[in-house]
């Protein structure tokens, strides 16, 4: 009997793929067909720190999102805003209504701020976990990469102010010390980094000549990312990693496994081969560890982490040395 098991943010997860926050787990009963379907726990589609401010905003008459309201946009707006927030309460008391596995609620962030207080909240609707998705582009000359940084631990510290659930803090790939920030970032009062969230990114329609936005969803290649990064910390970091980005099917999970990820969190292929994906790559995670004569995940997670394998150097740029002159 093979046994899939994996703690995650203090949780005993029946297997390690959670279904990531998107569109896929927006309402309740979608969350309870990804339950149905073998997910270990849900990330549910992020609330947005714009959202929770104008609320705010509109209660103490300051709406830097948009002052030139009439008095009746401005009750309709706040009616509206309101009502997303409480949208969103009701998402999380109705999940956890309809189903066994963890739900994490999701706020997506970039500055510190009076929405953190909306964590409370978030706790209180019966949330297991809080998922923050700092969202930040280092895109402003005005702000160095150390005072950019701060931003996380700024927000962190004010959402922890507010709640006493497991937090875990999805990062971008957007570090000048990466190795350096994570491994500080694992040290605050978090149980989990999420290794990476996934920017929509612009391209150029060429006929247009338009700046536009380039594809929805993630390839397997940019796995490569979580695979690196995941080896390179895992053994460092004071908190538990998932894989996020470009992991498609149950190898793809081994892999990340592998290099010392905890869980992985899986969305584009769920939106391309439908929630039925996750029971697939379950039994192909389950072929390939018969095959291989595993029992549990113990003997796999970390186990080509950094630390552990013979030639550490293949996470690092050496190997493309090595490629060149082999290859010429
Ligand atoms: C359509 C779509 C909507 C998403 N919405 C959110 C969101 O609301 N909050 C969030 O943290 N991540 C969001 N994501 C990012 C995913 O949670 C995930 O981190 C990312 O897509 C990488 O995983 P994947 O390669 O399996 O898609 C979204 C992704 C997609 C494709």
């Amino acid at each position: 009997m093979i046994d899939l098991t994996t703690k995650y943010m203090g949780f005993k997860l029946k297997n390690p793929i959670i279904a990531a926050s998107s569109g896929m787990t927006d309402t309740a009963g979608k969350v309870k067909n990804l339950e149905i379907n073998g997910a270990s726990a849900v990330v549910l589609k992020s609330l947005y720190e714009e959202q929770i401010m104008m609320e705010i905003d509109s209660i103490t008459n300051k709406n830097p999102y948009n002052n030139s309201y009439t008095e009746a946009e401005n009750y309709v707006s706040f009616y509206t805003r309101k009502h997303n927030l409480d949208n969103y309460l009701r998402l999380i008391e109705d999940s956890k209504r309809q189903v066994e596995i963890p739900v994490i609620a999701s706020l997506n962030c970039f500055s510190v701020g009076q929405w953190v207080n909306f964590a409370e909240k978030i706790e209180s609707a019966g949330a297991d976990a809080l998922e923050l998705n700092l969202f930040i582009l280092p895109g402003d000359q005005k702000f160095s990469g150390q005072e950019i940084e701060e931003i996380y631990f700024d927000i962190i510290r004010g959402v922890r102010k507010n709640t006493k659930l497991p937090v875990a803090i999805k990062v971008s790939t957007y570090f000048s010390g990466m190795a350096d920030s994570l491994i500080k970032l694992s040290k605050e009062d978090i149980s989990a980094l999420v290794l990476f969230n996934h920017f929509y990114s612009p391209t150029v329609d060429l006929e247009k000549e338009q700046i536009v936005s380039s594809r929805l969803f993630s390839v397997p290649e940019e796995n490569a990312m979580c695979i690196r990064w995941i080896g390179l910390v895992s053994d460092k970091v004071q908190c538990d990693l998932a894989a996020s980005g470009g992991i498609y099917d149950g190898n793809d999970v081994m892999k990340n496994l592998l290099v010392g990820a905890k869980a992985v969190q899986v969305a584009s292929t769920l939106y391309k081969n439908s929630a039925h994906q996750i029971s697939f790559m379950l039994q192909q995670m389950e072929n390939w560890m018969e095959a291989k004569g595993y029992k549990s995940l113990d003997e796999i997670i970390g186990k080509l982490s950094y630390k552990k394998v013979i030639n550490p150097t293949i996470y690092e740029r050496a190997q493309f040395m090595k490629y060149y002159s082999d290859n010429k």
